[in-house]
């Protein structure tokens, strides 16, 4: 029986678990002797045209990156000044402030078990940069479109919409790009298309946006094979479609078989579940108990997360067998403990 499979699983990075189309694997691999060769490059015409039909956009507001940790980077390094960050949320954004010297203002954001962004005016008029993880990594809470409206409009600096899960969550603001000049958006191949490996993300934005990113990118950043999977890969919408539903409805069982165990699961827009336990304690104990039966999860601590503490698990959504094992796992620990 497939529940019974002994193998390991591997709940740790964000990544999309199921199988790649076979016969989207069969193409690329016929792209591979041409890797001698260079990606287009620069302009990157015929990769933003595919992302700019996928995204609903033109080509002029796409601005294609090796992952959409790139977008974050190449975001960082375009507006000094201050980086506003809405904690528990993902490390990179204070890591690629790090990395460009930016000073950063950590907002917590969860307060009684909500998610909720609570910049102040004050914060909004000094920062050069305002995160919103949309939905949010780790919790997987939405921000309301009114909110993201609201910070648009009281912020001086640039707002950076990560949108890398648009696609469980359904939502997107794309369609203020014009409207709001400060809107920059970015997006990724890795959690819904499976293509984590070959490193493949894109920011949208106002073309006057798109070219100041330009200026801080290189010329070969997306390599060639991620280019050809672009294209290919949209040709497969149906099947990626199917699975985003299958892994939604996968989530959303785990979510609450975990809370009628008596722990606490956050519901999710995500490709992940975080559940919080009762102290640090026994959130280490539970990712231990889960690892010595061969499931890898990710504790509070660990550098995905920004301000998520050790009393918090993430588990990313895979198959149905795999998450049955973890509630299995997880009620031996609750009651045989
Ligand atoms: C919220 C968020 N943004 C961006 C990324 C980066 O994804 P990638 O660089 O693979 O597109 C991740 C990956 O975990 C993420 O969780």
């Amino acid at each position: 029986m497939k529940s019974e499979k002994k193998e390991k699983i591997f709940l740790t990075q964000s990544y999309f678990k199921y199988p790649l189309p076979v016969e989207l694997v069969e193409e690329l691999s016929k792209e591979l002797p041409a890797i001698n060769q260079y990606p287009s490059g620069g302009e990157y015409t015929e990769l933003r045209k595919n992302l700019a039909v996928y995204a609903g956009v033109k080509k002029e507001n796409v601005f294609p990156t090796n992952g959409s940790d790139e977008v974050i980077e190449i975001v960082s390094r375009a507006y000094p000044g201050e980086a506003l960050i809405p904690i528990p949320t993902f490390s990179q954004y204070e890591a690629s402030a790090d990395r460009s010297g930016l000073p950063k203002i950590l907002v917590n954001c969860l307060v009684h078990r909500e998610y909720k962004i609570n910049y102040s005016e004050e914060q909004l008029e000094r920062a050069s940069l305002v995160w919103l993880c949309n939905p949010n990594n780790p919790t997987g809470t939405k921000i309301p479109r009114e909110k993201i409206i609201d910070i648009l409009q009281r912020a001086k600096g640039m707002v950076v919409v990560d949108e890398c899960n648009y696609e469980y969550l359904g939502e997107t603001v794309v369609d203020l790009i014009d409207k709001y000049a400060n809107l920059i958006i970015s997006r990724s191949f890795s959690k819904n298309f499976g293509l984590a490996g070959l490193r493949l993300g894109f920011a949208l934005s106002h073309p006057q946006n798109i070219e100041q990113l330009a200026n801080f990118g290189q010329y070969f950043r997306v390599n060639r094979m991620a280019e050809k999977a672009a294209e290919k890969v949209l040709k497969y919408l149906d099947y990626y479609q199917g699975i985003w539903g299958k892994i939604k409805r996968v989530r959303d069982k785990l979510v609450r078989e975990i809370n009628k165990l008596g722990f606490y699961a956050y519901d999710s827009e995500a490709n992940f579940v975080l559940v919080e336990f009762k102290d640090e304690e026994e959130g280490k104990a539970v990712w231990k108990y889960l690892r010595e039966r061969d499931i890898y999860t990710l504790v509070g601590g660990e550098n995905e997360f920004s301000g998520l503490e050790d009393r918090f698990i993430r588990f990313t959504i895979g198959e149905d067998w795999e998450m049955d094992r973890v509630v299995k796992v997880l009620t031996e620990y609750q009651f045989y403990k």
